[in-house]
């Protein structure tokens, strides 16, 4: 940051002017999630923050495959390439920020932004969402890590407190955070809940604690939309941004000429109402749907310009913020410096092809082969049969500010006519559309999928039968501001798959879902392939992974038989909560962590996912390196593991080679997970190759947080245990570590 021409700004800055870039306001144009006014008296531009993981929220843009299809491909140099292709959306659009990726933990597996997300293990969520970073940042647009933190659920988001140990912060809910401030993210969303009894928006130990003076982060914070309460709270918190800052009328009133005359004529200001006019008949709409209340808005505005005047807030916190934000400016060369001229040079034109492709070729190395009896891949003669109430569609996303109006799809049943060689693919729906729900839904607009021609149950077990090989395409519906009800696929889809896998042995199953979902029929079917949401390539990648493209993908995720199974069940208190309270019992127990504890078997565990080409471990080796000579530097490698894959088939394949570690037993009274996640790789091998593959384990992977002593590494024998997933390790070796 180059203070000196930020000092001068400071100093010409009016109080007023400061003010106005720290509140966000409406874009004029009604096109950017957030902006900024700027100010032009001091050649400080407006700033647009668009929305959001999956692709760019303006207009037409890719969409890319969901978070956690990107989390599926366990693949960081995939995630910094779809970084790029999104910052250059995001610059062609005319925008600065994306308000991307959410690096929250998955711990509910019903949550409604599970797709939005990378995973339910720390490590994985920050290797790939920091190279995510990245990507967007060696871009030329900022990113932004959210929601930070502990925004793990879609229910009461908005008041819910996260009642958590800071053990459970550390070792779970926070790496990924910390990694994107590693990644020289430039912005922060403090999530909409609470954390142990405070707003993120106000949290000052995290927001100033942890995130400003432990992990160095010099860029914004930004609220949440509506995500704030109170102006002194926030501002002393550490909040620098407030956002939207405007009301949902003066937000929409670029889009209506009444609007606009409400917000000019500001009847509620003239009447001294507060809560404002507007507010009355909205609040209704407002209560107990997951939303934030869009009132108050406007607290960094009059509020904290009293605030400032009358000395609750000095002065100099007000700078900081404007000093934060002045910082974000500069860093997108926009205040005249290197990086601006060379940002003005830069092309804004996007290659949209390449980018399709791109999103086809995460969407095919995020698919996860789950079960495979052997009927995959296909050989291209077969006749098929398409089932499913919606795969005539692409499942583009879920629903919520991460929606993308994409600039093409690919249905499956679109990508399997083009590739098959036989001349009909059939398609029957079986059962009624399902619904691709959305926060921004308005009551009815589900009837016309409800009033499309009515499905043929029978018609579909007979199409199933008739053909060689049945592909049934089901899915879920999740969106942002709900959690799902249930782990079970909606619209009797169970029973359309039991009763075409009665009828056909060769069915396989895609499965198109949020997170992970029930599979009772997971036995009865050939194979079942998991796509997540797979975005606009939907079915040329599923067309190219079904015809013999190897499957990349590895579970992010733990897929359960029940959610009764997840470490999360069982008690109102972990989940959905009481009284607007989340207690974290399972403390760092989250996903495989906790399955592992408690024994419980799951369908599919963590890391798993199938190949078509057959891979081998062998000569396992590790040696302890001391690079920082026993220091406090957690990210120094500690372990330099070598193993060797060899692809036994005669084809090409992709394999993940994980490594976990399997602790010694911790002090008296502490408990550790059995394995867990420390480093991995994935790696593609030609038919016949054999290769040495290196993994470093840094010296936090072996380390647990302890609330009085910090980061401690136990004296002991680690092993470290590679493989094909959580609970498939091929080869062992284990090291003994002293104090
Ligand atoms: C609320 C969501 O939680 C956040 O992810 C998004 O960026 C903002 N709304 C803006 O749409």
């Amino acid at each position: 940051m180059r203070d000196g021409r930020i000092d001068a700004l400071l100093a010409e800055l009016t109080r007023d002017e400061k003010l106005r870039l720290v509140r966000g306001r409406p874009d004029p144009e009604g096109r950017a999630t957030g902006y900024l006014p700027g100010v032009e008296r001091l050649d400080i531009p407006p700033l647009g923050l668009v929305d959001g993981p999956l692709g760019v929220r303006d207009r037409e843009a890719t969409a890319f495959p969901a978070t956690i299809t990107l989390g599926a491909t366990w693949d960081p140099d995939l995630a910094h390439r779809v970084g790029r292709a999104l910052a250059a959306e995001t610059r062609a659009r005319g925008h600065d920020v994306l308000l991307a990726p959410g690096l929250n933990v998955v711990r509910v597996p019903t949550g409604g932004r599970t797709f939005e997300y990378l995973s339910e293990d720390p490590r994985l969520t920050s290797a790939v969402g920091a190279a995510y970073v990245g990507g967007v940042e060696a871009g030329g647009v900022a990113a932004t890590a959210k929601h930070f933190v502990a925004n793990n659920q879609e229910h009461r988001r908005d008041v819910v407190d996260a009642v958590v140990s800071e053990r459970a912060l550390r070792e779970v809910y926070l790496p990924g955070f910390r990694a994107a401030v590693e990644a020289d993210v430039s912005a922060v969303m403090a999530a909409y809940n609470r954390v142990n009894g405070h707003y993120m928006s106000e949290h000052r130990p995290l927001l100033e604690g942890v995130l400003r003076e432990e992990w160095g982060f010099d860029g914004v914070v930004t609220s949440d939309w509506w995500g704030t309460h109170d102006a002194v709270a926030a501002a002393e918190g550490g909040l620098d941004l407030e956002m939207p800052g405007a009301s949902v009328v003066e937000l929409f009133a670029p889009h209506s000429r009444v609007l606009r005359a409400m917000v000019r004529l500001r009847p509620s200001d003239r009447l001294d109402l507060d809560p404002p006019l507007f507010w009355r008949p909205v609040q209704r709409l407002f209560t107990d749907d997951g939303q934030p209340d869009p009132y108050p808005f406007d607290l960094f505005g009059d509020p904290l310009r009293r605030a400032v005047a009358d000395g609750l807030v000095a002065e100099a916190t007000l700078d900081r913020k404007v000093r934060h934000v002045l910082g974000l400016y500069d860093r997108l060369g926009k205040l005249g410096g290197p990086r601006g001229e060379r940002s003005r040079g830069a092309p804004r034109t996007v290659d949209w092809e390449g980018h399709h492709d791109l999103a086809r070729e995460v969407a095919r190395r995020g698919t996860v082969l789950l079960a495979n009896d052997g009927t995959l891949p296909l050989g291209g003669n077969e006749s098929l049969a398409v089932v499913g109430p919606n795969a005539d569609e692409a499942k583009v996303g879920g629903g919520g500010s991460s929606e993308v109006t994409p600039t093409r799809t690919v249905s499956p049943v679109e990508g399997l006519r083009e590739r098959a060689s036989a001349p009909n693919v059939g398609f029957e729906r079986g059962v009624k559309p399902v619904a691709n729900p959305s926060m921004f839904d308005v009551p009815g607009s589900g009837l016309r999928r409800r009033l499309r021609s009515g499905p043929d149950f029978d018609a579909a077990v007979a199409a199933a039968a008739a053909a060689d090989v049945t592909v049934v395409v089901v899915q879920d519906g999740a969106t942002e501001g709900e959690d799902r009800d249930s782990m079970a696929l909606p619209g009797g889809q169970d029973r359309l798959v039991g009763a075409v896998a009665e009828a056909n042995p060769r069915t396989v199953v895609v499965c198109r879902s949020s997170g992970p979902v029930e599979m009772p029929w997971a036995d009865d079917v050939a194979a079942v392939v998991q796509t997540w949401y797979p975005g606009q390539a939907d079915g040329a990648a599923l067309a190219d992974v079904l015809y013999g493209a190897d499957p990349g993908g590895r579970l992010p995720v733990t897929v359960g038989r029940r959610f009764e199974d997840y470490p999360v069940a069982g008690d109102e208190r972990r989940y959905p909560g009481e009284h607007e309270h989340v207690h974290y019992d399972e403390g760092v127990f989250v996903g495989y962590r906790g399955f592992d504890r408690d024994g419980v078997a799951p369908r599919f565990p963590f890391g798993h996912g199938l190949s078509y080409a057959d891979f081998e471990y062998d000569d396992l080796a590790i040696e302890h390196i001391d690079t920082d000579g026993g220091g406090d530097d957690l990210d120094a490698p500690v372990l330099d593991a070598t193993v060797t894959v060899a692809n036994r088939a005669d084809r090409p394949g992709r394999e993940v080679v994980q490594a976990y570690v399997e602790p010694p037993a911790a002090p008296a009274g502490i408990d550790r997970p059995r394995r867990e996640l420390a480093a991995f790789e994935s790696v593609g091998l030609d038919g016949g190759e054999r290769r040495t593959v290196p993994l470093s384990v840094p010296k936090r992977a072996l380390a647990r947080y302890d609330p009085r002593d910090g980061w401690t590494v136990d004296a002991g024998e680690y092993a470290v245990v590679v493989g094909r997933s959580s609970r498939d390790g091929r080869v062992r070796a284990s090291v003994e570590l002293s104090k």
